[in-house]
């Protein structure tokens, strides 16, 4: 398999025909620690139980750098010295793994946001078609109150991020922003037509899809590599 690597900033990425500012919607977090550990989700030698606690790693520090705008309300505290203006998050956050890999990142995710309510969306790609298929749907009732954090570890061809979009926009969600590991260039395209006000977060854009739908260089199937079901 032919890569190569650029440097860009302190950080080597995948060369693919398309960076952040094709699309405005994206965001690649590639902070340096973010990238070794994405390397070492990579590696094909990594344990499941190795892959388990560095995929909850990452999706954590990503959240950190994708909630960095959260809209905030100050609020008055008493300290036990004195009063001061401090501020809190304005709304409830929700957190929705795409099931099944999706819930790989939930305990890195609610280590950080330990009051974010916690929705599920079931989906899997039906193998020879590519297109995601709907198993289950359970969603906190008050949703569409706050910003929703939608996230699953790999951005294929697009289509489950965005069936799960469509889900959330119809339970009223207005502010989501979708966390992926790695994503392809044809999942970031797919996603940004279908919902271009959904931002889009990810610590690898990939080179390409393979003729079977798995991204490249990508880490293999997320899911079989966390619930070792392969
Ligand atoms: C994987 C992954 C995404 C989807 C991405 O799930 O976790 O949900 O594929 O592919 P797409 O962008 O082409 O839709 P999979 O269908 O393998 O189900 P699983 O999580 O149950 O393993
Ligand atoms: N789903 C995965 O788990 N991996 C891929 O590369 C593509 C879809």
């Amino acid at each position: 398999m032919s890569l190569r690597l650029e440097q860009i900033g302190h950080g080597l990425r995948y060369s693919t025909r398309m960076n952040a500012s094709s699309h405005p919607n994206l965001t690649i977090l590639d902070h340096p620690l973010i990238q070794d550990k994405m390397a070492r989700l990579r590696d094909e030698s990594t344990t499941h139980e190795d892959f388990r606690r560095l995929i909850g790693q990452v999706a954590g520090l990503m959240t950190f750098q994708a909630s960095r705008d959260l809209p905030v309300t100050e609020t008055n505290v008493r300290t036990p010295l004195e009063d001061v203006v401090a501020a809190r998050l304005s709304a409830p956050v929700t957190l929705v793994p795409i099931l099944r890999a999706g819930l790989g990142m939930v305990e890195g995710i609610v280590a950080l946001m330990s009051e974010a309510n916690v929705g599920h969306i079931g989906l899997y790609r039906d193998e020879s078609t590519l297109k995601p298929v709907t198993y289950y749907c359970k969603l906190p009732a008050m949703i569409a109150e706050g910003p929703v954090f939608l996230v699953d570890p790999m951005l294929a061809t697009g289509g489950s991020a965005i069936a799960a979009t469509e889900v959330l926009q119809t339970h009223g969600c207005k502010d989501i922003r979708l966390i992926c590991l790695v994503a392809a260039p044809e999942g970031v395209e797919a996603m940004a037509e279908a919902h271009p006000g959904v931002r889009v977060f990810v610590a690898a854009l990939d080179r390409e899809l393979n003729d079977v739908g798995y991204i490249l260089p990508g880490l293999g199937d997320a899911g079989d590599r966390i619930f070792g079901t392969r």
